[in-house]
């Protein structure tokens, strides 16, 4: 159902023929109207079971879009946040919305970085990373990078964190539509370049955490229990707290 201010059709057809980089700086002024940007029940279920692993000084939002990690880490963080993201057009917005005239002017130091996640660009500097809602744009084999390139930019004891939802129940309606998608997304990718990296089913819990072991990390899963549980008492979403150490 499209969103009235939101994108129109066409405008998210041309956004879906064009690379994910292209795609996000032309999505970037409509951004916040979608449902791709992490809703705020999200954010704040994420922002209440990582407080209790802090205090923090340093943040990193890894793709951090238009910010909405960046709100939770100036929540979090005392001394300063950075967000990275590849997309010019998307950090053009994050910059306006969280760092412009009318942005608040206490709590630490922001800044945005233009870079490619799996070419990160900084010293061991942040004591707490975290990623929402960017992971489908990452191939299974370019995980291992990713979380190198995360890791080398923690200090020693310093976290990664991301909420991963449970897999829709095999048969849902969710499940066939996630399904759909990601076929739709292999046969146009297939087809037309440049490809736009999107898929909803390449982040499976179980080898993600593998791949996060590998790296070097431990890892703990946290319940976020303000998303609720399923009918079978198992959590809508787990929080992956993988810690460097
Ligand atoms: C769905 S948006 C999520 C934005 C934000 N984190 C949120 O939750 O609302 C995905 C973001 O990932 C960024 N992205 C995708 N691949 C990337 C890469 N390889 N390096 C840096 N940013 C990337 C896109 O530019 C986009 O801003």
């Amino acid at each position: 159902m499209p969103i009235p201010e939101g994108p129109t059709l066409r405008e998210l057809a041309v956004q879906a023929l064009s690379s994910t980089m292209r795609g996000y700086d032309l999505l970037a002024p409509k951004f916040d109207l979608t449902p791709y940007r992490t809703p705020d029940r999200v954010l704040d279920a994420v922002a209440d079971a990582v407080r209790p692993l802090g205090p923090f000084d340093r943040g990193l939002d890894v793709c951090c879009g238009t910010g909405a990690g960046v709100g939770v880490l100036r929540e979090l963080c005392r001394e300063r946040v950075t967000g990275v993201d590849f997309s010019a057009g998307m950090l053009g917005v994050a910059r306006s919305a969280h760092t412009g005239p009318s942005a608040p002017a206490q709590g630490p130091a922001v800044d945005w970085v233009r870079a490619d996640a799996r070419a990160l660009p900084f010293t061991p500097a942040f004591d707490l990373a975290l990623s929402f809602g960017a992971f489908g744009h990452f191939l299974p084999e370019e995980r291992p990078t990713l979380f190198d390139q995360v890791y080398a930019s923690l200090r020693p004891g310093g976290v990664f964190v991301f909420p991963v939802g449970a897999p829709p129940a095999v048969g849902s309606r969710a499940y066939w539509s996630l399904l759909g998608f990601d076929v739709a997304m292999r046969v146009r990718n297939a087809l037309w370049h440049p490809r736009f990296i999107m898929y909803y089913r390449t982040f499976p819990l179980a080898g993600v955490v593998d791949d996060l072991v590998r790296t070097g990390f431990e890892v703990r899963l946290l319940p976020l229990e303000a998303l609720g549980r399923r009918p079978d008492g198992s959590p809508r979403a787990r929080l992956v707290v993988a810690a460097r150490g």
